[in-house]
């Protein structure tokens, strides 16, 4: 069997490529990354995996790399996936995370092959959801409220599309909030995580920088997502699409507090306005019954493991410097 991921060198693709290798089922990992990735999140992979230079907004390169891989599962993780960055840029987010698909599945079609591929889509495309609409399943309209949800939206039909009109084997996924060791800094947990252990490493006065600690999120921990990618595409009908996410919805405040229980020394917390975004989401919280009817996913990692695990993380990071 073999897998090609696009982002393998990000905090997602990374704990795929770590699960998959770990399994002992003969399968072979390749995975795309541009000169400038950091190669960090997979340097404990290598020699296990095969890494192929690709830049999937040219067809050209993508065009050599699929006739080069010829995978069996397509895991397309690739995008500019930071909500504030989707205001600043939104002409990048949108043309990197609509182009780079576009041109993945025109190479597949281009060599006739027949791989199945998941796509990533986000929660955010929900967007605005009213407290009555909630949990959300997958019947519930997008209103995406940041360029990033709309290019989701449209990664996400254009996968039905091409299913509809050639027959490509997508199976779409709606991934709730995740996090875990290796998440990027901007993110909000692993933002705040890295800020305690740098104020107790004294790097960084006591004092959190905080946004809008009144959204709620739906969190799940990595590593129980990648295992549900892997089983979307094992399980998954053809063209459906399938909410991941485990149903526990925190308010940003209360996940800081318990991150902060976590520490032993004594931290301010200061809102920064920098940090608000245009517009929010207020509120996610997954109904993920149609995927755990079809696979048999069932999250394991409880919050409390995920927050210790990412503030491990970091103190580690930091003890490394
Ligand atoms: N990043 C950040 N930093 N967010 C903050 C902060 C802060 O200091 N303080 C509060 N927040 C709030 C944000 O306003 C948002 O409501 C929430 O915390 C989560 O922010 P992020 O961690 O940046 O994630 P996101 O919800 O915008 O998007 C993530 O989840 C999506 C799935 O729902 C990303 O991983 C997306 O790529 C993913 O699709």
């Amino acid at each position: 069997m073999r897998v090609l991921i696009t982002g393998i060198t990000g905090f997602s693709g990374s704990h795929l490529a770590e699960y998959l290798v770990a399994l002992d089922g003969g399968v072979e990992v390749f995975g795309t990354y541009r000169i400038r990735s950091r190669m960090d999140n997979i340097a404990h992979l290598q020699g296990h995996i095969h890494l192929v230079e690709c830049e999937l907004k040219d067809s050209h390169s993508v065009n050599a790399l699929i006739d080069q891989v010829r995978p069996d599962y397509l895991f397309h993780l690739a995008a500019q996936s930071f909500v504030p960055t989707s205001w600043n840029a939104p002409r990048d987010t949108l043309i990197n995370n609509i182009l780079a698909e576009i041109n993945l599945f025109e190479a597949i079609r281009l060599h006739a092959l027949t791989p199945r591929i998941q796509i990533a889509g986000s929660s955010e495309e929900y967007g605005l959801v009213h407290p009555e609409e909630t949990p959300i399943n997958e019947s519930r309209p997008l209103r995406p409220l940041s360029p990033y949800g709309v290019s989701k939206v449209t990664q996400d039909l254009l996968g039905y599309q091409y299913y509809q009109s050639y027959g490509l084997d997508i199976v779409r996924t709606r991934t709730f909030n995740h996090e875990g060791p290796r998440r990027g800094d901007a993110f909000v947990l692993s933002n705040f995580a890295k800020q305690i252990a740098a104020i107790e490493n004294g790097r960084q006065p006591p004092v959190l920088a905080v946004g809008n600690l009144d959204a709620q999120r739906d969190f799940t921990d990595v590593r129980d997502v990648v295992k549900a990618y892997k089983l979307a595409l094992d399980l998954g009908a053809p063209g459906e699409v399938y909410n991941i996410g485990s149903g526990s919805v925190w308010r940003i405040g209360d996940a800081l507090d318990q991150l902060l229980r976590l520490s032993p020394v004594q931290i301010k917390v200061e809102p920064d306005p920098g940090r608000l975004r245009p517009s929010d989401v207020p509120l996610l919280h997954c109904d993920a019954s149609k995927f755990m009817a079809k696979t048999g996913w069932r999250p394991e990692i409880p919050f409390s493991q995920t927050l210790a695990d990412l503030l491990h993380y970091w103190r580690s990071m930091q003890a490394g410097r």
